[in-house]
């Protein structure tokens, strides 16, 4: 079977590298553009790209030349964006008019009504609102977005929780310094301390879920009916958030039904390359999950939960720059391409 030609839109950034490193060897997709902004276009990936990961840069990418962030120049079938929020709203339309498929980690579209907000085992349904949002906007390509990196933890979690009436949810965020990039906390400011503020956070984890888990009326996605209450930290921590979640439910579940549930939770997605064999991961001893023991739990794309206790309280946690970054925009494009939308 020949390879879908994949691009990546922001590819010498943080989400960028992870995107390079999750798609060099992928079965289904093949690596055939890297664009970033003019002060990158023209050069060799190598010299543009300052490469952070543990992992060596793939040799064959390292030589490719970086091209603009336009879709005359991107030679692609669907396109990874790990553009910054304000470039992505203009950008990602501009390459959805002209055809491509646009699996988009930045928040700029997340939001919008016939614009899918997809985690693969919590809401495939949405996908359904594809066809509206290219007749809405006259688009030949169209755009699937994935949640923000601490949306997408605990509402893979709530996924199975659904069945007991989610009346509400609140949550506090413990998250790791690489979801800000590399720039984004001096070391001065994050070393031995604890920020209580991450700018924008809250208002995104406290709307994301609700859409995540509402339903596709066949005009447009309308949200759960639910509540949630976020605070949001940064800590000093490299990868990993960690989550203490509080749910309120109809049926008032035993911390016991709500351990079945999530150990039960099998959302049939039919093995997909990247999808975890189990996407929730349930942790019995009482003091796990921890970031630097749990975070890479199914390569990076399964969450852990645990301290499940009466009320009904747990801790869950996932590797916020894979499953919460470019790892969950590769499982939405696989999910796309199953469903023949590639
Ligand atoms: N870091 C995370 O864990 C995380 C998690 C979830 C979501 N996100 C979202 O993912 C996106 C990328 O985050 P990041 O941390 O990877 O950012 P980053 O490290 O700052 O990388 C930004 C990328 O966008 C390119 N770029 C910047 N301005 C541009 C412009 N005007 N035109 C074209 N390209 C431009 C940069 O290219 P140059 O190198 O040429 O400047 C670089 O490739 C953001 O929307 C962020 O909110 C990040």
């Amino acid at each position: 079977m020949a390879k879908i030609k994949a691009g990546v839109l922001g590819a010498t950034g943080a989400v960028g590298q992870r995107f390079i490193e999750g798609l060099s060897d992928h079965p289904w997709f093949e690596l055939t553009s890297l664009a970033a902004s003019s002060r990158s276009a023209g050069k060799k990936y190598c010299d543009a790209a300052r490469w952070r990961l543990e992992t060596e840069m793939p040799k064959d990418l390292g030589d490719m030349t970086v091209v603009n962030v336009d879709p005359s120049e991107v030679d692609a079938d669907v396109v990874f964006s790990a553009l910054p929020s304000d470039e992505a709203q203009r950008v990602e339309a501009e390459f959805a008019a002209a055809g491509f498929v646009v699996a988009s980690n930045a928040a700029a579209n997340r939001m919008k009504p016939d614009i899918p907000l997809m985690i693969p085992e919590c809401n495939k349904e949405h996908l359904d609102a594809i066809k509206k949002q290219q007749e809405n906007r006259g688009w030949d390509g169209y755009i699937v977005t994935n949640p923000n990196c601490t949306t997408i933890m605990f509402t893979l979690s709530l996924k199975p929780l659904m069945k007991f009436g989610i009346e509400s949810v609140h949550i506090a965020s413990m998250q790791a310094v690489s979801g800000a990039g590399y720039e984004g906390v001096p070391s001065m400011a994050i070393l031995g301390n604890i920020i209580p503020y991450i700018g924008g956070e809250e208002e995104k984890v406290e709307t994301e879920p609700q859409k995540i888990l509402g339903t596709f009326d066949g005009e447009k996605i309308v949200s759960a009916d639910f509540s949630v209450s976020a605070s949001c930290h940064r800590v000093p921590v490299m990868d990993g958030h960690t989550e203490a979640i509080w749910v309120t439910m109809r049926d008032d579940p035993s911390p016991a039904e709500v351990r079945e549930a999530f150990l039960k939770f099998d959302p049939g997605l039919g093995d997909l390359p990247t999808e975890p064999k189990k996407p929730l991961i349930v942790r019995d001893e009482p003091d796990r999950p921890q970031p630097r023991l749990d975070r890479n739990a199914g390569r990076g794309m399964a969450i852990s939960v645990g301290r499940i206790r009466s009320g009904i309280r747990y801790i869950c946690m996932g590797h916020n720059t894979v499953r919460g970054a470019a790892g969950a925009s590769i499982l939405n494009a696989e999910l796309l391409h199953q469903k023949g939308l590639l």
